[in-house]
């Protein structure tokens, strides 16, 4: 059955969320039986091709999260606001917001950031009924200006700012908050501080839940594993062998055999003759 928003909340065993992007990953992941899918602006990187997750638009997270829901009707579904859709005010954000629940059947829709405009859209987002999930730490749509894709919270001053940043996302309403690439230590904290559940990326174990991406998780890439993820199988590497085996088969002539071929009767060959 679909989690709600207070089961959520007070969810004793820890949360497990992955990405999703696509009809067949969303109906392995629930299968699996996950608690929450993210329709993550991950997009950009593991999907579409970019190298960072700015040039994702607005339409491409409803298109993709559209076939999300259509793979995984039961699941909780957490939709990200990509770039550029919650800078420009509250009515623009509430209006970007409105068009992913109603056009995706989305539960909830995530956002990065805990500084006061950000903070005012969450306000005003979950005053009007529509879940909203923070995201501090590594925030990959500001990245640049944090100096890359780097662990925060490691000086006194960084570590501070997550910190208040993670409170002030739950006093303007957010049912939880991602925690990216941050220490265990300080992750376990802000996880002890707050009432809401915490959801860790490269956070620790102290967190109430965890996401990893789907391609991570899977190993749909190849090449170096990401500090941050956890490789559970290397389909990347399975799909590539299973290509160059099909390819190979093709140019031998061995495949189709008669198992994929269609049969025609002799008598209604030999009239086209
Ligand atoms: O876009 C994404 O996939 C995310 C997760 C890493 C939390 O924001």
């Amino acid at each position: 059955m679909k989690r709600s928003v207070p089961d959520l909340m007070n969810a004793s065993e820890p949360l497990v969320m992955v990405t999703a992007y696509d009809y067949p990953g969303a109906r392995h992941a629930e299968a699996a039986g996950v608690d929450l899918i993210l329709v993550g602006d991950s997009l950009g990187n593991v999907v579409l091709g970019y190298d960072s997750t700015a040039p994702v638009t607005l339409d491409d997270m409803i298109h993709h999260a559209r076939a999300v829901r259509r793979g995984a009707p039961n699941t909780f579904l957490v939709v990200d606001l990509p770039f550029g859709t919650y800078h420009t005010g509250v009515t623009d954000a509430m209006r970007n917001a409105v068009r992913v629940i109603q056009q995706t059947g989305a539960d909830a829709v995530k956002l990065e950031g805990a500084t006061p405009e950000v903070l005012d859209v969450v306000g005003v987002l979950a005053r009007n009924g529509i879940p909203v999930m923070g995201h501090v730490g590594l925030m990959p749509q500001t990245a640049t200006a944090q100096g890359g894709l780097k662990v925060q919270g490691r000086d006194e001053a960084s570590a501070r700012r997550t910190l208040e940043g993670a409170l002030a996302l739950e006093a303007a309403g957010a049912f939880s908050v991602v925690l990216e690439a941050i220490p265990a230590r300080l992750a376990r904290l802000i996880t002890e501080r707050l009432h809401v559940p915490t959801i860790g990326i490269g956070a620790g174990v102290h967190c109430r839940g965890q996401v990893l991406v789907y391609h991570d998780l899977l190993g749909l890439y190849e090449g170096e594993e990401k500090k941050l993820a956890k490789r559970y199988a290397e389909l990347g590497k399975e799909a590539r062998e299973a290509i160059a085996a099909y390819a190979r088969e093709v140019r031998a002539r061995e495949f189709p055999t008669k198992d994929q071929s269609f049969v025609m009767k002799d008598d209604v060959l030999g009239k086209l003759y």
